[in-house]
């Protein structure tokens, strides 16, 4: 048998049902706020992830999917969505507009070459948003807001974000001083890593997993007494704005994040779910304003955030709310000879192009393995077609939990089931002109 890549996943059954209310709600959500839906390329030019994320960070140097195309062209499969959005932005001189900012959303597969574990899989899933043009302190808030405000509406109560600020560049190469002179002494006892990112990006030493526990990053000192004045007056900014929007949000001066873009507010959102370990990282993003100008385009002031779609599936699965997923269907034509199959096809048509929900049989089943079937698929009403009947143009149609039974003519279906699925299941009025005739019968 071949199976799935290691690191990948088959969404199915259940779980393809929460995925895709997790992309309409999203989708909803977006909409209000005003994004745009953007696609860009699954593979992009290796360069544009190296020169965009940073070349010293893990996701550059150990997780990428690198491939040289039949053109001998060095591609890789995008690890992220922000590096794309930009160079898409830069390319379509989307800069030039009157709109600024531009405010864009997608979701879509990243590729990471992670060891897979509970929510860390190689094929993952995102959906993302990024703002370009604006460097108002408030869009750093709201941008937060909308990523705690998806996960409300989805239905993911008690989320915290966790907020930091990595400051101007003045700011950053104080506290990296500050950083290294401390950690020069105890640099041995760190991990391997760690002693790597010391010379090329001791930030990233903050947020070592590995090291997460140890004294010597504890008590390291704090990037937040180390901003310039301008810097820490936009951070109590963004802070006053989380307040007005009335978000849950601890500051954080270990969130430095994995991806070299960042500077100013980094902030990361997170569940609390017994267990989850590092899932519980559900997004994160931030402010990165130099990112266009690096990759060729003008000085422009972005941020954005990301959260992982597999995350958020399982987090939901924790809760054990019920999800406002439609699993039934409106109707189940049964049927049993050839003719009445025949008005099957017919009526199914009709009613789907009506707009319901409508199954019938496709393996020979008996009419009583249909009515099993018709439970199965958690059919709200069941319509029986019975040849005798169908040549004076009646078919009887049954509520499938009160068992309530109508027979009405073929050309009243749909208007029968508009009334009935709409007014949850109200018994039929006998006096209806297109009631033949009315009974309550026994469960099958
Ligand atoms: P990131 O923190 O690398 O940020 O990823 C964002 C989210 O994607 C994570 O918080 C996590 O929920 C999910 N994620 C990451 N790796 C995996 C994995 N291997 N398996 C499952 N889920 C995963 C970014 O990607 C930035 N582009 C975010 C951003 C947008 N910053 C500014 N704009």
């Amino acid at each position: 048998m071949i199976t799935k890549p290691k690191g990948t996943i088959d969404i199915i059954g259940t779980d393809a049902k929460i995925w895709k209310y997790i992309e309409e709600v999203i989708d909803s959500v977006m909409d209000k706020y005003n994004y745009s839906y953007i696609r860009t390329p699954i593979f992009e030019a290796t360069e544009l992830f190296h020169r965009g994320i940073g070349d010293t960070t893990d996701i550059v140097t150990k997780e990428t999917y690198d491939f040289v195309d039949r053109g001998k062209r060095n591609m890789t499969l995008r690890p992220e969505g922000t590096a794309g959005v930009v160079r898409s932005y830069i390319e379509n001189k989307l800069y030039g507009s009157a709109n600024l900012p531009v405010k864009v959303y997608y979701q879509g597969t990243m590729y990471r070459y992670e060891r897979p574990q509970s929510g860390r899989n190689r094929e993952l899933t995102q959906y993302g948003v990024e703002v370009l043009g604006s460097d108002d302190p408030y869009l750093d808030a709201e941008v937060i807001s909308l990523a705690l405000n998806i996960n409300k509406m989805l239905g993911l109560k008690g989320n915290v974000v966790h907020i930091n600020t990595l400051g101007d560049k003045t700011s950053r190469e104080q506290y990296r001083q500050a950083l290294t002179t401390y950690l020069k002494p105890h640099i041995h006892e760190l991990c391997d890593d760690c002693q790597q990112r010391f010379d090329k990006n001791p930030l990233r030493i903050l947020d070592c997993k590995e090291d997460a526990d140890n004294p010597i990053l504890k008590e390291a000192p704090s990037m937040l007494d180390y901003l310039t004045e301008e810097s820490k007056k936009r951070f109590d900014t963004v802070c006053e704005y989380l307040d007005l929007l009335q978000v849950d949000y601890v500051i954080d001066p270990k969130i430095v994040r994995g991806l070299d873009y960042y500077n100013h507010t980094v902030f990361e959102v997170h569940a609390d779910i017994p267990g989850f370990g590092n899932a519980n990282v559900l997004g994160g993003g931030g402010r990165y304003d130099g990112l266009v100008e690096q990759l060729g385009g003008p000085a422009t002031s972005c941020v954005g955030f990301a959260a992982g779609i597999d995350r958020l599936v399982m987090a939901l699965k924790a809760t054990n709310e019920k999800l406002p997923i439609d699993t039934g269907i409106d109707a189940f034509i049964l049927y049993v000879n050839e003719d009445e199959k025949k008005y099957a096809a017919f009526l199914s048509q009709e009613l789907r192009m009506a707009g319901f929900k409508i199954d019938t049989d496709y393996c020979h089943r008996s009419l009583k393995a249909q009515f099993k079937q018709a439970d199965r698929l958690e059919s709200r009403y069941l319509i029986l077609l019975n040849s005798d009947d169908l040549q004076e143009g009646l078919v009887t149609i049954k509520n499938n939990q009160t068992k309530v039974e109508d027979k009405i003519m073929f050309e009243y279906v749909i208007y029968y089931l508009e009334e009935h699925l709409s007014v949850e299941d109200t018994p039929f009025d006998e006096t209806d002109d297109y009631c033949c005739h009315h009974e309550e019968t026994e469960g099958e």
